[in-house]
């Protein structure tokens, strides 16, 4: 058993932590042996001098064993695998991901999390549905998977607890943006719900935690090499989010175009390309598909036949929601006030978006929340937003703003304007995918 200071000291000096001073860590953050000012002391340490891949293995087998870890063993024998996003802003493909990859085969327990900062939350996004309980008991979460192939419900306390109390010293200790916390961070969350594998999407861009392609391909590797490292079959993704993922940034507004998604009234083409991308990642890894290929034909048939449709639904009704919400959701969902249209005030392309701005006008709606104890207005936000590269006249509609008053809509307005450039000539649009980590 070491003392905190000495294993502070051994960061501090630059030398490698043995799996003995990391348990003792992760032991210290949970019975509060090491306090706030030693846990904040060892982020930076970490922050500055870095971790091995062995000593991040053992950092996220620690967290993750810090609380229950799910083992489904005995009880489905299928294949279970899971998407996680680094968050940006409209970023609603879990919701599609999660029934398409289960219609075609796969087990996936997916524990979401809830808004932060200019990002969007599944948690959040879920809870516009009414009646929708994204905290049921952990057998009732079992049995919907097992059953319906998916539930996607919130973080809870029992699953890495090691992290929840290092992830709110590291949001006051300037220690968020290091590659070896946030994989730990990440990953103890994920592999405590007991997967066989895992596909990272790995946002880039103005909307997103790496704003740089080579912070964001350092991010990637690094969590599928620990990932892989402890045992869980792990590909990364890194997507574009220099603008809003899809037509819609919000809570009820996005779970609209989920549905509107899943049973094909309309499907956004970038949206469709992250989607169809994640969804042949999983398959493949999950041994469903033999390439990737072969996955999205399966993911595509899966949404032509009605079943990932069905499933969403199903899923819904098992977490508290009505049996039919594919076909009352535009009358359940809870609709905004005001709707007003935001329109080009010059002719040319849109050329650039300020996404976090975006998000952020999202949050001044009430969409969103800056600390955890916010509520959040789930019918608020923006739809029917153009793409990057459209080609716009004066008075067109680029996006609609969906707001509590008057007062709130015509301040995101004004917002949403100044987020997005038009130009008189059309420039090269980021592409949608930009790399997949094996
Ligand atoms: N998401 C997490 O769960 N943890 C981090 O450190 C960053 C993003």
């Amino acid at each position: 058993m070491y003392i905190p200071q000495d294993i502070i000291r051994t960061k501090r000096d630059k030398k490698v932590l043995t799996e003995t001073q990391i348990n003792n860590f992760v032991d210290g953050l949970v019975t509060q042996k090491f306090t706030d000012a030693q846990v904040g002391a060892m982020a930076m340490a970490i922050f500055q001098n870095g971790m091995q891949n062995d000593e991040k293995v053992a950092f996220t087998l620690a967290m993750m064993n810090s609380g229950t870890v799910l083992n489904w063993q005995n009880f489905i024998d299928e294949p279970i695998v899971d998407k996680h996003s680094t968050g940006g802003v409209g970023d609603k493909v879990s919701l599609m991901l999660a029934p398409i990859v289960a219609a075609c085969g796969a087990y996936v327990p997916m524990i979401s999390g809830r808004g932060l900062g200019h990002t969007g939350g599944t948690s959040d996004k879920l809870e516009s549905i009414p009646g929708f309980n994204i905290h049921p008991s952990l057998d009732h979460f079992r049995n919907t998977v097992k059953s319906i192939g998916t539930a996607i419900i919130s973080q809870t306390d029992d699953l890495a607890p090691a992290d929840k109390r290092l992830y709110s010293i590291r949001d006051v200790t300037s220690t968020v943006e290091s590659i070896e916390l946030i994989t730990a961070s990440i990953l103890s969350k994920k592999l405590a719900t007991g997967l066989d594998s895992l596909v990272m999407d790995v946002k880039i861009g103005n909307g997103a935690m790496m704003t740089s392609l080579t912070d964001a391909q350092a991010l990637a590797q690094s969590i599928v090499d620990v990932a892989t490292g402890a045992g869980v079959t792990t590909s990364a993704l890194i997507t574009d989010m220099n603008q809003v993922l899809g037509q819609t940034a919000g809570n009820a507004v996005e779970i609209v175009e989920t549905v509107d998604y899943l049973t094909g009234k309309h499907r956004e083409a970038r949206l469709h390309q992250v989607v169809m991308a994640l969804a042949a990642q999983m398959l493949v890894a999950a041994k469903i598909a033999s390439n990737s290929q072969q996955g999205r034909d399966l993911a595509q048939s899966a949404l032509d036949s009605g079943k990932a449709a069905e499933i969403f639904e199903k899923m819904i009704a098992a977490l508290g929601g009505s049996n039919h919400f594919l076909t009352t959701y535009k009358e359940e969902l809870t609709n905004a006030n005001v709707v007003k249209d935001i329109c080009a005030t010059q002719a040319g392309f849109i050329t650039a978006v300020q996404t976090r701005d975006i998000g952020m006008a999202v949050v001044a709606l009430g969409g969103g929340r800056l600390d955890h104890h916010q509520s959040v207005d789930h019918s608020v936000g923006f739809t029917d937003i153009l793409p990057k590269g459209t080609q716009v006249n004066v008075g067109d509609v680029i996006a609609k703003v969906h707001a509590k008053s008057n007062d709130d809509a015509d301040k995101a307005m004004s917002q949403y304007l100044q987020a997005t450039q038009i130009s008189a000539q059309i420039v090269e649009i980021e592409p949608v995918i930009y790399q997949t980590i094996l």
